[in-house]
């Protein structure tokens, strides 16, 4: 539970952490290797809980302050925490690792946040071109087989863990992958990074392809450093807008991953300066103008930002419009919003309406996911 006593007004420099977004895939990547180490990882829920299946793996993990060890020597599937692993999205992204080293894997379907279907028949229809094939069980994912070689086609429908987990699973195949329809989030491109710095051969195309050419081997010892978080960087541009005693700045902006969100933001009426060195200034901003948006895959307006994005427009004048193409749950939360005397109309699961402004009171309010 989060107390929070408002009226309060932020000033000073923030540091924005290492991607979450990043960091899961990455830690599940390393599993390919022997030795890693991650720094700029968060201290967060998702990534503890990441790191516990991993440790039920064998894997031996130290993660003191943002610096993350990883030695895999011991991996085995024999004590895998099954119950954990239903419970967070991001245990999806250890299929592929998994099954490079095992050649068989058996997991729960995988949990998460309470914003829509999950699908993941992305990941599997890759998985089964390039030799994996699926034991249907409507309590698990169970996939087994031998890597093929050769050229293949796979396609990712701009899903990011459909994408990570199929750059993963073919860095090392024989022959060459071309991913149609790839998402290109920052995060995606960070992993990419990872596993080039290791030894993969990976180019990312301006046409949402991804193109690998299996090598034989990687360097078996890895040192990243995660890059930043571009959706945490977003939050605090809101909370510089509506709060800030005069301004706030935000350090490791993440700037060039966030276009249209502050293209959006100035449309808005939102106030900020590019201070360079990747340092954002937002000053308090008044006379907000109501605006359309609709979420998308990168470079759009990202979807995890979208509930955030909402209630700087319960503070704009006028009736904005809020279309929510990716999860036909994630504008539940303005019924939350509702209950602090927010004016919200949900038109239908991907489509809401915002009038504004509106002077927001404190309740008792649940969070839908984490980031409403
Ligand atoms: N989709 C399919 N088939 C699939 C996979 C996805 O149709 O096999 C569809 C989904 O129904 C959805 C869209 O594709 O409409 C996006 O789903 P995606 O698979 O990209 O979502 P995800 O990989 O499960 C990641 C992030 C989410 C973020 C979305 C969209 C991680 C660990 N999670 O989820 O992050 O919202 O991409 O950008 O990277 C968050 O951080 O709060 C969060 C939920």
């Amino acid at each position: 539970m989060l107390k929070i006593t408002g009226g309060q007004h932020l000033s000073g420099t923030v540091e924005i952490s290492g991607s979450k977004n990043a960091s899961l895939p990455i830690i599940a990547a390393s599993l390919l290797l022997e030795k890693v180490t991650l720094h700029n990882v968060p201290r967060i829920g998702d990534i503890f809980s990441l790191l516990e299946i991993i440790v039920s793996l064998g894997v031996i993990v130290d993660f003191t302050g943002n610096r993350l060890t990883m030695d895999m020597t011991a991996i085995s599937l024999r004590n895998m925490d099954r119950e954990l692993m239903k419970k967070i999205r991001a245990s999806i992204l250890l299929l592929s690792p998994l099954l490079y080293r095992f050649g068989t894997v058996d997991i729960p379907f995988p949990g998460g946040c309470n914003i829509g279907k999950r699908p993941i028949d992305e990941h599997l229809n890759g998985l089964r071109e390039i030799g994996y094939d699926s034991v249907d069980g409507s309590e698990s994912i169970h996939l087994s087989g031998t890597l093929q070689a050769g050229d293949k086609n796979l396609y990712a429908g701009f899903a990011v863990t459909a994408t990570e987990n199929l750059i993963t699973a073919n860095v090392l195949r024989s022959g060459k992958t071309r991913i149609h329809l790839a998402a290109i989030e920052p995060h995606v491109v960070n992993l990419v990074d990872f596993l080039k710095k290791q030894g993969a051969n990976i180019t990312i195309n301006y046409d949402h392809t991804i193109d690998i050419v299996g090598v034989e081997n990687i360097n078996p010892a890895g040192e990243f450093s995660i890059g930043y978080d571009y959706i945490e960087s977003g939050t605090f541009v809101v909370f510089g807008a509506l709060c800030s005693e005069e301004y706030i700045d935000i350090h490791h902006a993440c700037i060039s991953g966030l276009t249209s969100f502050l293209g959006k933001c100035h449309e808005v009426g939102v106030r900020f300066q590019d201070l360079g060195n990747d340092t954002l200034r937002v000053f308090r901003s008044e006379h907000l103008k109501a605006v359309k948006f609709q979420t998308n895959v990168f470079p759009g307006f990202p979807t995890d930002l979208q509930s955030v994005f909402c209630i700087l427009l319960s503070q704009a004048e006028g009736v904005s419009r809020v279309q929510e193409i990716m999860f036909e749950g994630r504008l539940n939360f303005l019924v939350e919003l509702e209950k602090m005397k927010g004016h919200p109309a949900l038109m239908n699961p991907h489509e809401a309406l915002i009038f504004g402004p509106t002077h927001l009171r404190g309740a008792t309010v649940s969070s839908w996911d984490l980031r409403a």
